[in-house]
C-alpha cells in the first residue's frame, strides 16, 4: 500500500475483504433454495406459453441471434411466431437510438444530468422511447447509470454523476419516459462497471457498504421505477463476473429489490452456462456461445434443471406480456417527430451549458461584435461520443456558422489540426498523389518509395479511407506498420469525432519522431467490393506551428475569441491523463496571450486540467452536446439562454489530485484486481474528507446573474427532512439557479459516514429581483447508511448539519437538525 492510501482507506479495504469473505461463504449469497424459487407474477397467458414451448423454442429466447431484417441495431432474439411470441430488437443507446438509419442524436448523458432536472430526464427519455419505436425496436440499451468514480472512465459522458442521489432521480425519470412509449428500458451495466480498461476481466473488490450506499443506488432506483431489463457487467465483482453473480443477480437484484424483469449480458460477457443460469442471468447477448447448444445438452444431461430455463423464459415473457408484446395490445408503431427530438435536444444542451468561468464580463458576446473562432469543433461540430452511445444524427451544423448568425465579423482559424495536411510531392520518391488514390474493386495498388524529413520533427500521420476499418491500406514506414489492426473488440472503439473526417472517410492517425533524411515508404491497397478511397496526410511541427500562427493572428484583430477544445472518448478504452490531447494547451496559451477575451468551449467527455484557466475570460463546458449543439452553444455564449448546468462531478485540478491518484490498486487495478479502498468517500466526499481542493467542484456553474440564499429551516417529517430556504436573484437578468442542500453525518452511527452528502436540489428560473421560498425534500436513505453487520440500511439519528449552497464547495448557509427515528 503506497504511502497516499490512509490508514481510513486501509481499515475499510479489510472490512471490504471481510464482506468479501462473507459473501463467498454464504453471507449474502442467496441460498439454493431461493434461487429455485419461481418468480411471482407471471399471468396465465406466460404460464399457458411455457407449457406449450419446446426446449428449442425456450432456449431459443434466451440468447442473440442474426436478424434477418436489422435495419443496424445491436440485438435481436426471433420470436416464435407458432405461438404468436414477436422477435425482440434491441437498440442502443444512452444517447439516441443507435441504428444505421437517422436518429435524433442527443446530448452526452452527462450533460442532461448536468441540468439536474429529473423533469427534463424523462422528456428525453421519451424521446429515445418513441424514436425506438418507430424505428422498429423493442428494447432500449439504456440508460447507463453506473457512478463517474475516476475522471479517466471512458464512458464519463455516457453515464450520469458521481453522486448516487442524483443519477437515481435521473434514471428513474428517464425509465418513466422511455417506457411511457411502450420502448422497454434496460439499465446498464449492473455493477461497478466504472472504468473501461480491462473491463472485460477487471476484478473489483468493493465491500458492501460502498456498493449500497453509491453504485447500486441508481439500480434500485431504476428496479423501483420499473425498468424492464437490466443489462449485467463485463467485470466481476468480489471475484465473480457479475453475468454469473449470485449476490449481484439474486440476492441484491431479485431478493432485496424485488425485481421481476429479465437480466441480459453485455455484449460477449457471459462466461458460463450453468453458473450463469443459476446465479440469475436469464439471456445470453448477442449470440448464444453459451445460452444455446450448451444450455440445451446441459438440460439434457442434467447439470442445469429446466425449470431454470423455465424461470428466465417466465421473467422475459412477463416483461413482453406487460408491454403488450404479447397480445398484440402495444400501441401500433408511431412515425418519428423528429422536430420534437430537436426540440428536446436543443433544451437539453442548453439547460446542461455548464459555465465554469467567467470575468471581466467576457460572457455573454455583444450581439454583431467581431469574433474569431478558433479550433477543429469549431467548424467541424462535435455531436457525440463513440463506441455504442454514437448515433447517425439527422443532421449536424457547425458552431461557427451558429456564431456567425449572431456575431458582426467572424474570422476562422483551425488552430490544431485533427486531419492533416497534405505531405508535399516534393517529400516523396516518387512522387505520388497522397491526396486522393483511388483503387478499383478487386484491384491492389503499392507504392515502394521514401518519405524524405527536411529536419528530425515530430510528425502525425493521418490515413483516411474508405473501407472497412479492417480492410484499410497496410502502410510501412521503415518497415513498421503506421495503422496495426486494434486487437480483438478495439477497431469498434473509436471515438465520436476524431475517427471520421468531415467528408465520411475514416481516420486513423500516428504520432512518432522522424529523424532527419530518407525514410523507406511502402503502401498496400487493395480494392473491396466498392473499390478503395484513401489518402495520407501529416502535420509536422512547422505546420503546428503556421495554424497556431494562424490562430494567434485572428485573435489578435477580433473583440472576442471562441477556442472550441476537444477530447474524444469512447467504451473500451480510458484516457490515460485529464489534459486536453495533442497541442491544445500550447494552443490556449498562444491564442489567450494574444486575446484574454478567449472563451473556451469545452466539447470534453469528463473533467479536463486547466493550467491555462486563469488566461482566459471564460469556460463554457458543453460536453458533446448532440445535433443541436452548435445552436445551444451560440445560444448560450450571446445570453439567450442562462447557462443552466452544473458539474455532476468534482473536476480535479491536475492527474495527482483525486479519488483515485497515486495508488493503482485503487485504478486502474494491479494484476487483474482493483480495489475500491476509497470506501464511501468517492467524488466530492473524498475532496471533502482528504481536504483537497478540487479545480471546480461538484455542482459548481455559473450563471449570468447572482443569487443570495437565506433562511434555512430544517425539521423533521415523516419521510425524512424538510428543508427550506429563500433564494433571490439579485442581480438584473433573469437566469437558472440550482440551489444544493447538502447533510452532515450522524452523531450516532459508529459506521463510516461522509463529511456531507447531497441531500436534494431544485433547478428554478427566477425574473430579476425575484425571490422565493424552496422546500426540498431529504429521503430518509439519504440519512442512513448501509451496515454491513445488519445488511441493511440504518436511520443516521441524532443533530445532523444541514447546508444550502452553490455547489458542494460553496455552501452558503447552515442550520442543524435533530433526526429521530
Ligand atoms: C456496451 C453496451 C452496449 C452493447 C451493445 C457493449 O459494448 O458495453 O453498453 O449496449 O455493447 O452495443
Amino acid at each position: 500500500m503506497t504511502d497516499t492510501v490512509s490508514r481510513r482507506s486501509a481499515l475499510r479495504l479489510l472490512g471490504g475483504a471481510i464482506a468479501v469473505a462473507a459473501a463467498a461463504t454464504g453471507g449474502l449469497t442467496p441460498p439454493a433454495h431461493a434461487l429455485d424459487r419461481p418468480d411471482a407474477g407471471a399471468g396465465p397467458r406466460v404460464e399457458g406459453l411455457i407449457g406449450k414451448l419446446t426446449l428449442d423454442e425456450k432456449i431459443s429466447l434466451l440468447h442473440g441471434a442474426t436478424d434477418p431484417d436489422s435495419p443496424g441495431q445491436a440485438g435481436y432474439v426471433p420470436g416464435v411466431p407458432r405461438l404468436g411470441i414477436p422477435p425482440l430488437r434491441l437498440t442502443d443507446g444512452p444517447a439516441g437510438v443507435r441504428v444505421t438509419r437517422h436518429a435524433t442524436a442527443l446530448p452526452a448523458p452527462v450533460l442532461l444530468a448536468s441540468a439536474f432536472d429529473p423533469s427534463l430526464a424523462r422528456r428525453y427519455g421519451q424521446v429515445v422511447g418513441r424514436e425506438g419505436r418507430a424505428l422498429g425496436q423493442d428494447v432500449l440499451l439504456s440508460p447507463m447509470v453506473n457512478l463517474i468514480r475516476t475522471p479517466y472512465a471512458g464512458r464519463n459522458f455516457e453515464t450520469l454523476s458521481e453522486d448516487p442521489l442524483l443519477a437515481s432521480d435521473l434514471v428513474a425519470a428517464e425509465i418513466a419516459g422511455i417506457q411511457g412509449e411502450h420502448l422497454v428500458a434496460t439499465v446498464k451495466h449492473y455493477a461497478m462497471n466504472n472504468q473501461e480498461q480491462d473491463r472485460m476481466s477487471i476484478d473489483v473488490r468493493v465491500d458492501e457498504q460502498t456498493m449500497h450506499e453509491l453504485e447500486l443506488r441508481g439500480f434500485e432506483a431504476a428496479v423501483n421505477a420499473g425498468t424492464g431489463a437490466v443489462m449485467g457487467a463485463y467485470n466481476k465483482v468480489n471475484g465473480t463476473f457479475a453475468c454469473e453473480n449470485g449476490t449481484l443477480l439474486t440476492g441484491i437484484l431479485r431478493e432485496q429489490w424485488g425485481f421481476g424483469g429479465w437480466v441480459m449480458t453485455d455484449w460477449f460477457a457471459a462466461h458460463s452456462t450453468a453458473a450463469a443460469i443459476t446465479a440469475g442471468l436469464d439471456m445470453e447477448m448477442p449470440d448464444g456461445a453459451y445460452f444455446g447448444i450448451a444450455l440445451k445438452s446441459a438440460v439434457q444431461n442434467g447439470s442445469v434443471p429446466e425449470r431454470y430455463v423455465d424461470r428466465a423464459v417466465r421473467r422475459i415473457l412477463g416483461v413482453m406480456e406487460r408491454f403488450g408484446l404479447l397480445d398484440g395490445s402495444v400501441p401500433p408503431r408511431p412515425d418519428r417527430d423528429a422536430p420534437a427530438g430537436a426540440a428536446v435536444a436543443l433544451e437539453v444542451a442548453e439547460a446542461g451549458a455548464t459555465l465554469l468561468r467567467n470575468e471581466h464580463g467576457t460572457l455573454p458576446l455583444k450581439a454583431g461584435g467581431s469574433v474569431a473562432v478558433i479550433g477543429p469543433t469549431g467548424s467541424v461540430p462535435f455531436v457525440s461520443g463513440g463506441g455504442s452511445a454514437h448515433v447517425v444524427p439527422d443532421h449536424a451544423d457547425s458552431p461557427l456558422d451558429a456564431v456567425k448568425s449572431r456575431a458582426g465579423k467572424v474570422t476562422y482559424a483551425l488552430g490544431e489540426d485533427l486531419f492533416g495536411k497534405a505531405i508535399p510531392a516534393s517529400a516523396l520518391n516518387p512522387a505520388f498523389d497522397s491526396e486522393g488514390q483511388q483503387v478499383a474493386a478487386g484491384a491492389i495498388w503499392t507504392y515502394d518509395g521514401t518519405l524524405t524529413a527536411a529536419e528530425t520533427d515530430e510528425w502525425t500521420f493521418v490515413l483516411h479511407f474508405s473501407s472497412a476499418p479492417t480492410a484499410r491500406p497496410k502502410v510501412l514506414l521503415d518497415g513498421t506498420e503506421l495503422f496495426p489492426q486494434a486487437p480483438g473488440y478495439g477497431e469498434f472503439f473509436t471515438g465520436g469525432l476524431v475517427s471520421a473526417a468531415p467528408d465520411g472517410l475514416s481516420v486513423r492517425r500516428r504520432t512518432l519522431t522522424l529523424a532527419k533524411g530518407a525514410h523507406t515508404l511502402r503502401i498496400t491497397a487493395q480494392g473491396g467490393a466498392g473499390g478503395l478511397t484513401f489518402r495520407l496526410r501529416g502535420s509536422t511541427g512547422a505546420t503546428r506551428a503556421q495554424d497556431v500562427a494562424e490562430a494567434v493572428a485572428a485573435a489578435q484583430v477580433a473583440r472576442d475569441v471562441v477556442l472550441f477544445a476537444y477530447e474524444d472518448a469512447t467504451e473500451g478504452l480510458d484516457r490515460t491523463t485529464i489534459a486536453l490531447p495533442g497541442h491544445q494547451e500550447q494552443l490556449i496559451e498562444a491564442v489567450t496571450a494574444a486575446n484574454p477575451r478567449t472563451t473556451v468551449v469545452l466539447n470534453t467527455s469528463s473533467s479536463t486540467s486547466m493550467p491555462w484557466l486563469r488566461r482566459t475570460g471564460a469556460v463554457l463546458q458543453m460536453y458533446y452536446p448532440g445535433q443541436e449543439g452548435a445552436a445551444a452553444t451560440a445560444a448560450v455564449l450571446y445570453g439567450a439562454c442562462d447557462p443552466g448546468g452544473r458539474l455532476t462531478q468534482s473536476f480535479p485540478a491536475d492527474d495527482d489530485h483525486h479519488p483515485v491518484a497515486g495508488d493503482p490498486r485503487r485504478y486502474p487495478g494491479v494484476d487483474g484486481t482493483e480495489e475500491y479502498s476509497e470506501g464511501i468517500h468517492a467524488g466530492y466526499r473524498w475532496y471533502d474528507a482528504e481536504g483537497v481542493r478540487p479545480l471546480f467542484p461538484f455542482g459548481h456553474g455559473l450563471s449570468y446573474t447572482s443569487f443570495s440564499y437565506e433562511d434555512l429551516r430544517a425539521r423533521r417529517t415523516r419521510r425524512g427532512l424538510e428543508v427550506s430556504f429563500t433564494v433571490r436573484n439579485t442581480g438584473r437578468r433573469d437566469g437558472v439557479a440550482v440551489p444544493q442542500v447538502y447533510v452532515g453525518p450522524s452523531p450516532h452511527l459508529r459506521l463510516d459516514q461522509a463529511v456531507r452528502v447531497l441531500g436534494g436540489y431544485r433547478r428554478l428560473t427566477l425574473r430579476a429581483g425575484e425571490r422565493r421560498r424552496v422546500t426540498v425534500d431529504v429521503a430518509a436513505r439519504t440519512l442512513s447508511s448501509w451496515d454491513t453487520g445488519r445488511h441493511g440500511w440504518v436511520l443516521g439519528t441524532g443533530r445532523r448539519a444541514v447546508w444550502v449552497g452553490a455547489s458542494s464547495g460553496d455552501l452558503r448557509l447552515r442550520t442543524n437538525v435533530e433526526v429521530s427515528r
